[in-house]
């Protein structure tokens, strides 16, 4: 029988021979509504999520984004906690309401300075700003003139996109337009479980799906007007869609699945074309797509981001007619919020991506996994040895896929610190650092030393060492 101790040091010594790429990324992760808190400082706007934290029984803990971990005001403790881990990039997003209260129209100026002290005080502390534009918090006046039901609201985004890459373009080179819009359209507009919470059905995450790809097309140009130098892509959630069995109904179903939540997405930026199959399954529910559509969401792009948590294992069945599918979840461990943990998922949708879409760069923008609320223990740490060892083994499958030749050049652990989980609210965190809610305390958990390892191995590597690949 293992001791704890001896468990921790044989892993430790599995992350410790992780080989990366040479100048392979290492970063974490978080959004503006799931850290800033200060909803209303300074002359922010209000944004869906704001307003749908208010309504009752959305969130599990009936909590909300107020407060979260407060970075509004303690982004110095955020930038400390990167430094302490050794990261060379954060991955962050600008709330929209904070540059752009309205949404459109004039900046706000204190929300601009916000982001100016983040940013200057990350490059000092020589870590890399990745920004996302839109993670998920539209401004209310725009979700009040339709949202991405909308059609405008593509525009709109462009609009925004011009505006912060003119405000942070000379020192923020990675930019991204959308963070998974399968999850933002379908969850947010199919079956409302996350902001703004309608329940339309598939033509609800069709609509907003084509509108919201609209907005990636038009703000990609947008970025690079204002920096020439930029590196822009899009943020997708994807799985690989098993089918449950070789009943041709359960392929059927799992094809149906790739093509709502990947194809769907891929296709459109990479191929210029949404999938044949889905076109004719999606019917009378599409929105007008304008001659002009395809092109403009095929604006090439410098590097997909894949954000992956598991697989999918697909039957047949009545969900979100007319994918018509059921998820099955096999024997095995799960996460708390019912992901099933299944580290080949990670390798399997690097080869999906690369072999079928060739993107020039990916990175793993985001990937991590859910726990029961913890505690820092007497000794002061946090024994979260399923996130060290979840951490050990998805990475081992990147640096397979890395080693075959698949261009990942970077990943992001989701997320750098405990925060509020959307419809879980605090109850499922997925932090590599414990934030105690009471005291605004910061703790690096075992898992976030586990995965400083290998950041920092791969750091020396990148600044001359031999020791790795
Ligand atoms: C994806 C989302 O981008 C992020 O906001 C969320 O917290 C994580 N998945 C975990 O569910």
């Amino acid at each position: 029988m293992t001791s704890n101790i001896d468990s921790r040091l044989i892993l430790e010594a599995r992350a410790a021979s992780l080989v990366f790429p040479h100048s392979f990324v290492f970063g974490a992760a978080t959004a503006a509504y799931q850290i800033e808190g200060a909803p209303d400082a300074d002359g922010k706007g209000e944004s869906i999520w704001d307003r749908f934290c208010k309504r009752s029984g959305v969130i599990v803990d009936s909590s909300s984004g107020d407060i979260a971990c407060d970075s509004y005001h303690r982004w110095k403790d955020d930038i400390s906690v990167l430094k302490a881990l050794g990261l060379g990039a954060y991955r962050f997003s600008f709330a929209w309401t904070r540059l752009l209260p309205t949404g459109r129209g004039a900046a706000n100026a204190k929300g601009i300075a916000f982001y100016d002290r983040l940013i200057d005080d990350l490059l000092e502390a020589g870590i890399e700003p990745y920004a996302t534009l839109y993670h998920w918090d539209l401004p209310q006046t725009l979700q009040d003139a339709g949202g991405w039901y909308n059609r405008d609201t593509a525009d709109a985004l462009a609009d925004y996109a011009a505006r912060a890459a003119r405000s942070f373009g000379d020192r923020v080179k990675r930019w991204t337009t959308l963070n998974e819009p399968w999850t933002f359209c379908w969850s947010g507009h199919a079956s409302g479980e996350d902001a703004p919470g309608f329940c339309d059905g598939a033509r609800g995450g069709v609509v907003a799906s084509h509108h919201a790809l609209l907005g990636h097309g038009k703000a990609v140009p947008a970025i690079r007007a204002e920096v020439t130098d930029a590196s822009v892509g899009i943020v997708l959630d994807l799985n690989v869609a098993e089918p449950a069995s070789g009943d041709p109904q359960d392929v059927a179903a799992a094809q149906r699945f790739d093509g709502a939540q990947n194809r769907w997405y891929l296709d459109a930026v990479f191929k210029g074309a949404y999938p044949q199959d889905m076109l004719e399954l999606y019917g009378d529910l599409l929105p007008a797509i304008h001659a002009e559509d395809n092109e403009l969401i095929a604006a090439p792009i410098d590097y997909l981001g894949v954000n992956i948590y598991r697989r999918s294992v697909i039957a047949a069945g009545d969900e979100l007619s007319p994918l018509n599918y059921r998820r099955i979840q096999p024997a095995g461990s799960y996460s708390a919020v019912g992901y099933e943990i299944w580290p080949r998922c990670m390798y399997d949708i690097l080869r999906y991506v690369n072999d079928r879409y060739a993107p020039k760069e990916i990175h793993i923008s985001e990937n991590g996994v859910a726990t029961q609320p913890e505690q820092v223990s007497a000794d002061g740490h946090v024994w979260d040895e399923l996130r060290a060892a979840y951490y050990v083994d998805h990475l081992e499958q990147v640096a397979k896929a890395a080693a075959e030749g698949v261009p990942v050049r970077g990943y992001f652990a989701w997320t750098l610190m405990d925060n509020f989980e959307w419809a879980y609210g605090y109850t499922t965190p997925f932090g590599i650092t414990h934030v105690d809610f009471n005291t605004q305390r910061r703790t690096i958990k075992y898992s976030g030393e586990v995965y400083a390892l290998i950041a920092r191995q791969e750091n020396m590597a990148t600044s001359g060492s031999a020791a790795r690949g």
